[in-house]
């Protein structure tokens, strides 16, 4: 007797509803078991700002923030992010300061770290991760960890420029929070 026909196949296709925040914004969506996150924000959401290279992991301009940690969205499946809180290009402005720019994009302007811009988002998503995760330390550290972000216009100075100098203006502030702290006083021995 021939093998039974997998459930799936008898069914149709599975759907699943979801539940994600994008960029503050909630969203319960119904979606194919096979659709990437990726597909999900341009084609279900319309936030095209991610965009779509390689769709096989290689050129990291799909990348977005998932939970703050930055992600491929081509490698990854929707349904695996009911509840996930995601941040995509078009949610950074106002992760510091309401309508204005995130410092980051704000630096890649100053530092002209862009020519098509097709990588840029992904790059910024990218780079307010590694920030964030105190990584970017040095020139060699965000050649290093930004590598998963290819970028064919070549803008790669520029880009490791504008995330330095804005990785410095956090550590430098953060430098200076710390040296106002009063010292913490301690107990003298009887
Ligand atoms: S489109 Fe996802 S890594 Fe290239
Ligand atoms: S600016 Fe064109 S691919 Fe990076």
């Amino acid at each position: 007797m021939a093998d039974s026909p997998p459930t799936a196949a008898l069914n149709g296709p599975s759907q699943h509803t979801i539940a994600v925040r994008v960029n503050r914004i909630s969203h319960e969506l119904q979606v194919e078991s096979w659709v990437s996150l990726l597909d999900l924000l341009r084609d279900k959401l319309q936030l095209t700002g991610t965009k779509k290279g390689c769709d096989h992991g290689q050129c990291g301009a799909c990348t977005v923030l998932v939970g703050g940690r930055r992600i491929n969205a081509c490698l990854s499946l929707a349904v695996m992010h009911d509840g996930s809180e995601i941040t995509t290009v078009e949610g950074l402005a106002n992760l510091v300061t309401g309508p204005e720019l995130h410092p980051l994009q704000q630096a890649f302007i100053d530092h002209d770290a862009l020519q098509c811009g097709y990588c840029t988002p992904g790059q910024l998503c990218s780079a307010v991760s590694l920030i964030s995760e105190g990584q970017a330390r040095t020139v060699g550290d965000i050649r290093e960890l930004m590598s998963g972000n290819l970028c064919r216009c070549g803008a790669y100075p520029q880009i490791v420029q504008a995330v330095r100098q804005v990785a410095m203006a956090g550590a430098q502030a953060k430098a200076s929070r710390t040296a106002r702290k009063p010292a913490a006083i301690k107990p003298v021995a009887a």
